[in-house]
């Protein structure tokens, strides 16, 4: 499309992207070797015969779960903060030169690391100290966000929050908020319930994942049981007119991924996203790459897709963007700024 540049060049806000899902099969490699952390042998799993067998593998991905598992191999890696500094760091510097993103809120999983003895405290220092350097030297503002993991134990997640409490990560700011991912079906969101009814009395901000594999009540269940305040991906809302209506209405802001979901088969492809089923509705949502790493796609590059696929006029991109703006987490201050 010729609206390709423009789209590039765009001031961006992420609000939906994994620092995890930014490890690429050559730095998945290379951090393997300088680790000493054995990734599967290839006997066992010929994906990992080199980066370029494991990229091929990533083409081929069956479902949310198929992804989840090559997704927390990768986990593996990350050692060092410096690891974790320099992952967030290669994200923050590609989307401020590649698709000038001026504000990120960026998830990661912290369950998926302590539970190698990687420290919390590893984690997050790592990644903060990348989030203070895209602020300094790029002039780009960014919020952290762990999610608890549904895959895992609920006691777990309850362990795991206490401990972010406790630590002060979020009184402190140097958390934004608090997410929960991973395995969908099977994982009701209400089972999270007390963790984020004890956070929405904290004052601490609460996004979910939800219809993305997960039917439409589990969206409406992550608004009435967990207080959510932003939903990611939602995309099965649009299965659901009276959810539209309702997310509309309260100015729920969806983080699409319309290249994820096509890589997961959770549509058939980027053109069987409900882009126009939200605009149609008034639903607030942004466009985001989810793990850019794993799906070959950028936050530049999901835009042109949902370009090719939608034809979009200037004016709806300008819309989009805009409620990007307004529905991120950052100070009144900082939004005047990015409109
Ligand atoms: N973790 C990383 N990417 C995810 C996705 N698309 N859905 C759920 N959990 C995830
Ligand atoms: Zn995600």
């Amino acid at each position: 499309s010729p609206l390709h540049p423009l789209l590039v060049s765009l001031p961006k806000c992420e609000h939906h992207l994994h620092l995890e899902g930014c490890l690429t099969p050559d730095l998945l490699f290379s951090l393997s070797a300088k680790n000493n952390i054995p990734l599967p042998p290839p006997s066992e799993d010929p994906a990992f015969a080199s980066p370029s067998t494991l990229a091929e593998r990533y083409t081929a991905f069956t479902s949310l779960d198929d992804f989840l598992h090559y997704y927390y191999i990768g986990f593996r890696v990350l050692v060092t903060p410096e690891d974790f500094e320099a992952l967030a760091w290669s994200y923050f510097l590609h989307a401020h030169r590649e698709a000038n993103v001026r504000h990120a809120e960026v998830f990661f999983d912290p369950q998926a690391h302590t539970n190698r003895s990687i420290p919390l405290s590893t984690v997050i220092n790592g990644f903060a100290a990348a989030a203070s350097r895209a602020e300094s030297e790029l002039g780009m503002s960014s919020l952290l966000i762990p999610c608890l993991l549904r895959h895992l134990p609920i006691a777990d997640s309850h362990s795991t929050y206490t401990a972010l409490v406790e630590g002060e990560y979020f009184t402190s700011g140097v958390l934004g908020g608090i997410g929960l991912c991973s395995t969908e079906l099977s994982q009701p969101p209400h089972l999270w319930a007390p963790i984020f009814t004890d956070a929405s009395s904290r004052g601490i901000r609460r996004t979910v994942h939800a219809g993305e594999e997960g039917p439409p009540a589990y969206v409406t269940l992550a608004l009435d049981a967990l207080d959510a305040m932003r939903i990611d991906h939602g995309v099965r809302a649009a299965e659901d007119t009276h959810l539209l209506t309702r997310l509309a209405a309260e100015g729920v802001l969806l983080s699409l991924c319309p290249v994820s979901n096509a890589a997961l088969k959770v549509t058939k492809s980027v053109s069987d996203a409900p882009v126009r089923a939200l605009l149609d509705h008034g639903v607030r949502f942004s466009v985001n790459s989810d793990d850019p790493a794993y799906f070959g796609a950028w936050i530049q590059d999901v835009y042109c897709a949902v370009q090719e696929a939608f034809g979009l006029t200037v004016g709806e991109w300008a819309g989009i963007v805009r409620a990007a703006v307004e529905g991120s987490w950052c100070e009144e201050e900082r939004k005047k700024v990015l409109r």
